[in-house]
């Protein structure tokens, strides 16, 4: 089998162009440096401080009870074991972004695809692309949650439906996943908590979803979010509050999102920072720092 590749954006004089790969890989363990184990090292300790009392209570005990630890880098396969047995979704390496449909078709098969390698020393405190801390760290413990798994089954297989529809509803999709999976926040008896893996593996957007006045937190709505643009270049404007992941999993109860689609049909987007009348509103984001340009 041929060495796995480490696929990475490249820079050019429009900025950064992602690269796709279909290939699904052996994870390369035995290839790991010293400053590999490090980095993940680092970014965990630093990590599970940050978001004790700020991460939801399913993540972090799925995640010590799947065996993760700042020890060294895990294996796939011990991972897999915890996983199986807890929600029958597993890992599967890859060597960088995916290609939506690629993507949708592992999710819908209950597997979760997961970067092989690991940001450099240099980039310990930001990469632009999602490597195997972000993937790892932030996306699968809550793998390890029933009604959460289901979650992420029933997207993907929605989002196979939806790449037969056209670009719209998969706009509408893609906006889905961003503000559930990769920057959702959720009410719980403490108080409010991080579910979503882009907040739970980033230093400043963990303490900035919570406590800073500038977001808007909002009441989760699927059609609300289907509508809304997003910033990938800086943290959020608006962030989406569930009551439980089974309110998340309702919304997908009609699995392909067809009247959604339907209902959505020609309406407007609604840019990232907007707060419209239909709302409920948890905090009104005073909007500082805020670009006015870039919601995509
Ligand atoms: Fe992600």
């Amino acid at each position: 089998m041929e060495a796995p590749r480490r696929v990475e954006h490249q820079m050019t004089d429009k900025g950064y162009v992602p690269v796709y790969t279909t290939t699904v890989v052996e994870q390369p363990w035995d290839q790991y440096t010293a400053d590999d184990h490090r980095t993940w090292s680092i970014l965990f300790q630093r990590q599970q401080e940050i978001l004790k009392g700020r991460a939801c209570r399913e993540f972090l005990e799925n995640q010590s009870a799947m065996g993760m630890s700042d020890a060294r880098i895990p294996k796939f396969e011990e991972l897999n074991q915890h996983l199986i047995k807890a929600t029958g979704w597993r890992l599967v390496a890859v060597e960088g972004l995916l290609p939506e449909l690629t993507f949708f078709q592992h999710l819908m098969n209950r597997e979760f695809p997961v970067t092989w390698w690991i940001r450099r020393p240099d980039q310990i405190d930001y990469i632009a692309e999602p490597d195997l801390f972000h993937d790892l760290f932030g996306h699968v413990p809550l793998l390890m949650n029933p009604v959460f798994a289901n979650y992420m089954q029933a997207y993907g297989a929605g989002g196979v439906r939806a790449s037969t529809f056209g670009n719209e509803p998969l706009a509408n999709l893609t906006r889905l996943y961003w503000y559930t999976v990769e920057f959702g926040l959720i009410r719980s008896e403490e108080g409010l908590r991080i579910y979503g893996a882009g907040i739970l593996s980033s230093k400043g957007e963990s303490i900035h979803s919570l406590e800073s006045a500038a977001p808007n937190r909002i009441g989760f709505d699927v059609e609300r979010v289907m509508r809304t643009r997003y910033r990938i270049d800086t943290f959020q404007k608006t962030y989406f509050v569930i009551d439980s992941f089974e309110q998340l999993f309702r919304a997908t109860v009609d699995p392909d999102f067809g009247p959604i689609y339907y209902h959505l049909k020609g309406a407007d987007s609604v840019p990232a920072g907007a707060v419209l009348d239909t709302d409920q509103v948890d905090q009104r984001g005073s909007g500082e720092g805020w670009l006015t340009d870039g919601d995509v």
